[in-house]
């Protein structure tokens, strides 16, 4: 692995994509990993309790050592601190607790949970003093990931004044309100102003939202001030995102990235899987790599028309190989190219 970013690199946590084998493959030495990972939120209610793709990412030595942080998702105080105490009592290796304070779904703010907790910040302000306790007993960090705010960024004021006296370890901020989903246009002067608020009281400051290269990681941190970058969508694109924002001289190929899509099977693979089943799993990272292929969107057109994983090579052979294979996979997604068109 080649040199340092000068600043913190996170892979953003995202459901049914941030799992152990992925978190794994990223880590390899033919990709490159962050600085650290994040788990996809563990849903937490009254009865819950640890669900198994959690228990299969935490339980072992993470990755290279790349440290884990737990993510939780939930409004009840009494549910939050017994899961996330069992979590820490049973997988000690894991570093922190993260919030999720930003999650869109209507279904989930309905319940005043994830993107819902921005509508009472008393109340998540409560949860989060509750947890810096258990986690200090813990001697675990606490972290928070949040939006601008929930239908606009007017309380953002009162929430980094709030977010200041808990003593977060580090607060990650999506630059978007919780109405803007993924589409709106990152406000990276919101996140400008929560890093210098938050980075007076000593809490640093994690942007999130479109960081989809190196050079726009660099351009952000600059910008904004900002102790690090978090990336989703454009780390599943370009696996080899953390590594460019260490070593400029890391420049993939098509060929490369055909290698990565044959990678991608053995992440998804689950014993007893139908090879239907496999090439489901499969689409769910190939929506976000489509977008980096061609400007058409023929390779995901094609690619969402497969039904097993050697239909998707056969796609995927005529995109990455022959004469294509040894040009240089672009760093940016081409505009106009939708990853998940009912989504985003
Ligand atoms: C498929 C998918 C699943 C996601 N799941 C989670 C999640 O479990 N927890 C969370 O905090 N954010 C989740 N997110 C949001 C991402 O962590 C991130 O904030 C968002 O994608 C913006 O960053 P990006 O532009 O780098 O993708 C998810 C996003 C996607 C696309």
């Amino acid at each position: 692995m080649a040199g340092t970013a000068v600043f913190k690199t996170v892979l953003a946590p995202m459901q049914d994509i941030t799992v152990r084998p992925f978190m794994a493959l990223l880590a390899s030495e033919r990709y490159g990993a962050p600085d650290c990972f994040v788990t996809e939120f563990l849903r937490v209610h009254s009865t819950s309790g640890i669900d198994e793709d959690i228990v299969e990412t935490l339980c072992d030595e993470p990755p290279l050592g790349v440290p884990i942080v737990l993510q939780l998702i939930g409004e009840d105080i009494e549910a939050l601190l017994r899961v996330a105490g069992e979590a820490l009592t049973a997988f000690p290796r894991t570093v922190g607790i993260d919030l999720n304070m930003g999650c869109p779904a209507p279904k989930v703010y309905k319940k005043a949970v994830g993107g819902g907790l921005l509508k009472d910040l008393p109340h998540a302000f409560e949860i989060l003093r509750e947890l810096r306790t258990l986690c200090n007993d813990f001697g675990k960090k606490l972290s928070v990931k949040c939006r601008l705010g929930f239908e606009n960024t007017d309380a953002l004021p009162r929430l980094l004044d709030g977010l200041c006296g808990i003593g977060l370890d580090e607060v990650t901020i999506h630059g978007r309100t919780v109405r803007g989903l993924y589409r709106d246009p990152v406000d990276y002067k919101s996140i400008a102003l929560a890093a210098r608020v938050l980075g007076e009281a000593g809490v640093p400051v994690i942007a999130n939202g479109d960081i989809s290269s190196a050079e726009k990681a660099r351009e952000i941190v600059g910008e904004t001030g900002c102790a690090g970058v978090m990336c989703g969508r454009h780390a599943i694109r370009n696996p080899w995102i953390f590594r460019q924002m260490r070593d400029e001289k890391c420049i993939p190929t098509f060929s490369d990235l055909f290698d990565y899509i044959v990678d991608l099977e053995a992440v998804v693979k689950r014993e007893g899987d139908s090879r239907e089943r496999v090439a489901a799993r499969m689409k769910k990272y190939l929506n976000f790599v489509g977008t980096g292929i061609d400007a058409d969107g023929k390779f995901l057109y094609g690619m969402r028309r497969s039904r097993t994983p050697e239909e998707i090579f056969e796609i995927a052979q005529k995109f990455c190989l022959g004469d294509r294979a040894e040009l240089p996979f672009p760093r940016e997604a081409y505009a106009g190219v939708i990853a998940r068109p009912n989504c985003e």
